[in-house]
């Protein structure tokens, strides 16, 4: 079944204490609000904050997910966190392909792709992302479409349908994540039906109908609103509109 999902990407922010105290709002906010199963709250705070913040969170009302996981099970690879390590955090989602990982960390579709299999192995939901950058989208709709179809193509539609059921993808374009300037709601809608039609025609009609496909890049509570009332947009991969409670909780209330 399709979820609606606000869930926060808070990349490299915060205190370990500063985190607690927002997963601590999160997880109150989302008891009292006391949504139905098929409306989910996520958060992805940094490594560091994982083991600390599931101790504080209602693991039944918000879901905890990592920016990241290795493209290596354990071993001599140092500074990595392998996908098990998350588990045993009580970890149950990963973010993977997001567009800063494949600009700042030369990530590409083979490392992705290895991630992505890892992180399935432990039983994990991936939040895999894609989107053009403005070069590509002021290049018109035949590139972008193409550029977003292909980051599938080479990783998770490589997926058989039953480990497809455990992706949920997030549409961000990349001139709009953390710029201020925000997909309209038409252009979001546009590419969500694009990309649900891809997996239409890669797995089948009732695949699409069920995959739950988020937008990010500048949702804030004052334009969420218009962009998650859209057909195919079911709810938000959010930056740094996560990092506050009160405009998360808007943002939660918007979807
Ligand atoms: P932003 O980031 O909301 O700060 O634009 C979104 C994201 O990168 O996931």
């Amino acid at each position: 079944m399709r979820k609606l999902i606000v869930a926060g990407n808070w990349k490299m922010n915060t205190s370990v204490a500063e985190g607690v105290e927002l997963a601590k709002k999160v997880s109150e906010y989302a008891e009292k609000k006391n949504l139905p199963a098929e409306k989910q709250i996520v958060i992805a705070p940094p490594f560091t904050h994982l083991a600390p913040i599931a101790q504080v969170i209602n693991a039944d009302k918000v879901i905890l997910a990592a920016q990241d996981c290795a493209a290596t099970t354990n071993g001599a690879y140092t500074g990595e966190v392998s996908a098990s390590m998350l588990k045993g955090l009580g970890v149950k989602a990963v973010i993977l392909g997001h567009s800063e990982r494949r600009q700042y960390f030369k990530e590409n579709s083979e490392i992705l792709l290895k991630k992505i299999k890892l992180a399935l192995a432990e039983g994990l939901d991936i939040i895999f992302c894609c989107g053009e950058t403005k070069d590509q989208r002021e290049a018109g709709a035949n590139l972008y479409n193409n550029v977003i179809k292909a980051q599938l193509v080479d990783t998770v539609f490589t997926l058989s349908a039953e480990e497809f059921k455990k992706v949920i993808i997030a549409y961000e374009p990349v001139w709009a994540i953390g710029t201020g300037l925000t997909a309209t709601p038409e252009q979001a809608q546009e590419i969500h039906e694009f990309i649900r039609k891809e997996i239409a025609n890669n797995y089948n009609a009732q695949v699409a109908e069920d995959t739950t496909i988020l937008y990010g890049g500048s949702c804030k509570p004052s334009n969420a609103a218009e962009i998650f009332a859209k057909k195919d947009v079911d709810g938000g991969l959010i930056g740094g509109a996560s990092l506050k409670a009160d405009d998360f909780g808007k943002l939660i209330d918007a979807r």
